[in-house]
């Protein structure tokens, strides 16, 4: 075999290839981690609380093992002790506690799923009920409230609060200001295919097919908590139907699979959490509380900038939203403030979903942004390309790629913007009133250190490329097999790529859209270490492993991917629904490594930018404690029939900063904004201001 000294002539990064997977998708053989073929299965199924916070006084497993079939019942009185209490979300089955409603509590293991599903309601646990909170309201979120506190931190390991400034002085001398008070709702992620584990224990080590983002991450997470030695765990996903974030982190269903794994050795333990308990304990958005103060003279330039966020967290475990900190660097101003304040209630623990942080934060920011652009008789547009930095406000550095006002006159442009009359409520057509918004998008363009991948000669003269990377449905079995065509200098044809094994080499998680960029940056290493070590013709077998190679200077600069989201908003004069017919964004990414599966990762996160404006909200019941909207008859989403003309645009652009290949990340960019410039089109529409999400057909009655 031969590889080409020089990259072909039309590179695969760029071309407009099909997914290599779509066959196996779409025909329903690509195997699923619970559709993996595994010998003799048993089946477990959870015993969750019926309780917001107590402790169980008694446990009554009787009835639940005498049921034939039943193999196995577990709850804290019996669980093997995990090695690691830690992280408290892992601690499973470990004390009689109860931190929320639907927390895992026991698990029955039983020959089939009904017998299991059967039995884990005879399972009788006695609680001694304490008086719980579930709700982030005026009690919870007051500056009095004895929930409420400073985090040291806020996700992953952004400073807490940042003063630049004097945020009060800029806003006593401000022409204009606006003091805005928002809210977004609680979220839940709702991959289509379900959180699913499938564990067998053989001679002391386990192995798991888990729908996860990250083979590396549950398997480092088990052998912890579990107290195996990292070579006894390996973890198989190769493909994944969807995650959002949810399956960023393992959740406790990981661990009382492998729990009841060991428990019997020698079984294949299968579970899957219905869609109901996806509402419980696989992670979900925070709702927050915003209050966002923007100052302006008399030129529309920003003399103050004030954001305070407050969001939830569990008693469990803290996760810390990190809603303000895009306000930190998204406009120019001397004086800029953000604080974050957590109120600990008894509710599941918040974690990611798609763009934490930066998705709810902009909603405030953009919002605000649009109101001080009415109050100071400004474009929209205008006032934010007047506000653009020079350099990044917090910390000074340059721009890596800040091509924010591009997008913003490119979707204008694309968008029809000129001409629109600034003035709300002033077209109405056949008893719709119709109005038009814009929102930036904003995404870090991050990169997470530490991927290797390992690339082999193989005999029929392909090379097999293995990382144990993550296709959650992004298109990386695509995307990464172009980048190593082009790496090796061969066709994409030649190239075997493996991922989703723990045992392939080391692979961060597909999150923080930093998947492409990290493990694209070690394929590119290691097929230049392939290269110089086995030369132009390398002999079946020569192998070589090696990780990311250092971009110079990355540091130095400040890496963000930018956007400008535009939205046609109808709603009715009568009845205040409300409908999007167009929903435009241009966006600013860095190199696109191919073209259809990044279009589906914009339009897919834009449609779920929709559904938070329009749709999401997991409503929780203040008397038990649990989301009672739990399925997805009655969680709504936006779906194909609110989706009408969805456009997603990108500049032509490198970016040499991030990585080698000149990407920076696409998968979460696409959903900042668009809740905002739904939100703004609608009060151009009508004149009615909606600052609390979802924009629902009541707020304009
Ligand atoms: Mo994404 S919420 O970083 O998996």
């Amino acid at each position: 075999m031969t590889l080409q000294a020089d990259p072909p002539s039309s590179p695969a990064i760029g071309a407009d290839l099909e997914r290599l997977d779509g066959a196996l998708k779409v025909t329903g053989t690509a195997p699923y981690a619970y559709e993996q073929p595994v010998e003799d299965p048993v089946f477990l199924q959870v015993v969750q609380s019926t309780i917001a916070r107590g402790r169980i006084t008694a446990v009554d497993t009787a009835e639940a093992e005498a049921l034939p079939g039943v193999l196995l019942v577990l709850t804290h009185e019996n669980a093997r002790r995990v090695a690691s209490t830690d992280d408290l979300e892992f601690a499973v089955l470990q004390e009689p506690d109860v931190a929320y409603r639907g927390q895992v509590v026991g698990a029955v293991v039983a020959e089939d799923a009904e017998t299991a599903r059967q039995a884990a309601a005879l399972v009788r646990l006695t609680y001694d009920e304490q008086p719980h909170r579930v709700i982030l309201d005026a009690t919870s979120t007051h500056p009095d409230s004895p929930d409420l506190y400073k985090p040291a931190a806020v996700n992953p390991s952004f400073e807490t609060d940042t003063e630049q400034g004097d945020v009060e002085a800029g806003l006593a001398g401000a022409a204009t200001w606006v003091d805005v008070r928002l809210s977004t709702a609680w979220l839940n992620n709702n991959p289509l295919e379900p959180h699913t584990t499938v564990a067998r224990s053989h001679g002391g080590a386990l192995t798991v097919h888990d729908s996860t983002q990250g083979v590396h991450t549950v398997k480092g997470t088990l052998a912890t908590v579990l107290g195996l030695p990292g070579e006894q765990v390996r973890v198989l996903s190769p493909y994944v139907g969807g995650g959002f974030g949810s399956k960023g982190n393992p959740h406790p269903h990981e661990v009382v699979v492998c729990l009841a794994a060991l428990a019997l050795p020698g079984r294949w333990v299968k579970y899957a959490a219905t869609r109901q308990q996806m509402f419980a304990f696989t992670g979900y958005r925070t709702p927050t509380v915003q209050r966002v103060r923007l100052g302006a003279d008399a030129d529309g330039h920003l003399v103050a900038v004030s954001h305070d966020a407050v969001s939830q967290t569990a008693t469990v475990k803290e996760f810390a939203e990190q809603t303000a900190v895009v306000s930190r660097l998204m406009y120019g101003s001397p004086n800029i403030r953000t604080t974050h304040r957590l109120a600990v209630i008894d509710v599941p623990i918040p974690s990611w979903m798609r763009a934490p942080g930066e998705c709810p934060g902009m909603f405030g920011l953009e919002v605000a942004m649009d109101e001080l652009a009415v109050a100071a008789g400004l474009d929209p547009v205008e006032l934010r390309v007047r506000n653009d930095p020079p350099v990044d406000p917090e910390t000074g550095k340059p721009w890596g790629q800040r091509h924010l006002v591009e997008c913003l006159r490119e979707g204008a442009e694309r968008f029809g913007w000129a001409g629109r009359d600034p003035r709300p409520r002033q077209r109405l057509v056949d008893g719709w009133w119709v109005g038009t918004g814009v929102a930036s998008s904003v995404y870090p363009a991050m990169s997470m250190p530490g991927n290797e991948a390992r690339i082999t000669a193989l005999d029929d003269g392909c090379l097999e490329v293995g990382i144990g990377a993550a296709d959650i449905g992004t298109g990386a079995w695509t995307a990464l097999s172009q980048i190593a065509a082009d790496a090796l200098g061969v066709g994409v044809e030649r190239i075997r790529l493996r991922i989703g094994d723990s045992d392939l080499p080391n692979a961060s998680v597909a999150g923080g859209s930093s998947g492409t960029s990290s493990w694209g940056a070690a394929i590119v290493g290691a097929a230049g270490a392939f290269r110089v070590q086995h030369g132009a013709r390398p002999a079946p077998g020569a192998s070589t492993t090696a990780g990311m190679l250092d971009v110079p200077g990355a540091d130095d600069v400040a890496q963000y991917s930018f956007g400008a989201q535009f939205a046609e908003v109808r709603v009715h004069a009568d009845t205040g629904e409300v409908r999007v017919p167009r929903l435009l964004g241009v966006f600013s990414v860095g190199r696109i490594v191919n073209p259809r599966t990044a279009r589906s990762q914009f339009l897919g996160a834009m449609t779920m930018g929709m559904s938070m404006a329009l749709h999401e909200q997991s409503v929780v019941d203040p008397r038990f404690g649990h989301v009672v909207n739990h399925d997805l008859a009655e969680y709504h989403i936006t779906a194909n029939a609110d989706v009408v003309d969805l456009q997603a645009h990108w500049l032509d652009e490198r970016d040499a900063h991030r990585n080698p290949m000149g990407t920076r990340g696409i998968g979460e960019i696409g959903i900042v904004g668009t809740a905002a410039a739904v939100v703004n089109a609608a009060h151009h529409a009508t004149g009615v201001r909606v600052r609390d999400l979802p924009v629902t057909a009541d707020k304009f009655l």
